[in-house]
């Protein structure tokens, strides 16, 4: 199955419009599978190092919604899909009062990025580091580089961050939300990472390193981070991965899908599991071709949809 999605022709392109982004190798394909027994299937590099992109919207939101409270988070942001590319404009202006439709667009990650506890950007992207070190067991730091370039070139996402501010569906100001956000796209981890942090959500946040069965996690927080991931996670493709794949996923520009298995078999791992994939080609919406062709296969393969 690895073999077959490697040597399948070279499809999408790199996410050029991030400088950074733009001189990455072509034909990397890493996957790290682990189970809640810590078993483990892995290919290739899965200790390479990507940034969260998108992926950085689940963890935004999981933080917000379990230190404020999901009810006052839904004040500021929906949980509907939009059909809409991710860093689309157009519903801000149409839609009534200007609400962001889900927190896995651009609109809706701005606004929960600013809900973030602490008073700076700086305890606000820590809270969200904080969070990803406690599931991986390591530190996270922000890529500059990859941050510098993305806010030299944030016209679009300065612009939804204005028109969010003006219908007050923001915290403090517009380059602190800005700011705020492209942090979180630039924290770095592996596919590893990746993968545990999709365990992480399968078990509405338990940890593996813990022996004492305490979520860190509501259920209520992870019931809808699984169903944003499922309904949002894959932008307006989100629908069509729905229906051939199944699982709650969410992608990145960088190439990265951060997976989360209810309940299954793949080779000796068994039950709730965590999937991370990383392959920096994309496709025109955004997801890793190689990636989501890897996720098509092993889906069908072990009857994973929990359709
Ligand atoms: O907002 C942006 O442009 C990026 N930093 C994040 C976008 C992203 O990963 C969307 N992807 N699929």
């Amino acid at each position: 199955m690895f073999e077959a999605v490697i040597s399948a022709p070279e499809k999408g392109h790199l996410a050029d419009y991030i400088p950074a982004l733009a001189n990455q190798s072509k034909n990397l394909f890493a996957v790290y599978i682990i189970d809640e027994k810590g078993e483990v299937l892995t290919f290739g590099d899965f200790k390479g190092v990507l940034t969260l992109q998108s992926i950085s919207k689940v963890m935004s939101f999981i933080v917000a919604a379990d230190s404020l409270g999901i009810d006052q988070v839904l004040e500021k942001v929906d949980v509907e899909p939009t059909g809409d590319p991710f860093n689309s404009i157009v519903r801000l202006e149409v839609a009534e009062k200007g609400k962001p439709f889900n927190p896995m667009i651009n609109a809706g990650a701005i606004t929960v990025a600013s809900l973030l506890p602490g008073d700076t950007v700086e305890a606000r992207v820590k809270s969200v580091t904080d969070f990803i070190s406690q599931v991986t067991g390591r530190e996270h730091s922000v890529n500059q580089e990859v941050f510098k370039s993305e806010m030299e070139t944030a016209y679009r996402n300065r612009a939804i961050a204005n028109y969010l501010k003006a219908n007050d569906y923001l915290r403090g100001t517009v380059e602190e939300a800005l700011e705020t956000y492209l942090q979180l796209c630039s924290i770095e981890l592996t596919t590893e990472d990746l993968a545990r942090l999709g365990l992480f959500i399968a078990t509405d946040g338990l940890l593996l390193t813990v022996t004492e069965n305490k979520n860190l996690i509501t259920r209520k927080t992870a019931r809808y981070t699984k169903a944003l991931m499922m309904t949002c996670g894959l932008y307006n493709a989100s629908g069509k991965y729905a229906a051939t794949i199944g699982i709650p996923m969410k992608s990145g520009v960088s190439g990265g899908v951060l997976c989360t298995v209810q309940n299954g078999q793949i080779e000796h791992l068994q039950g709730r599991m965590g999937i991370g994939v990383f392959s920096p080609m994309i496709d025109e919406i955004g997801n890793s071709v190689k990636g989501m062709d890897f996720l098509q296969r092993i889906s069908e393969h072990y009857n994973l949809s929990v359709f």
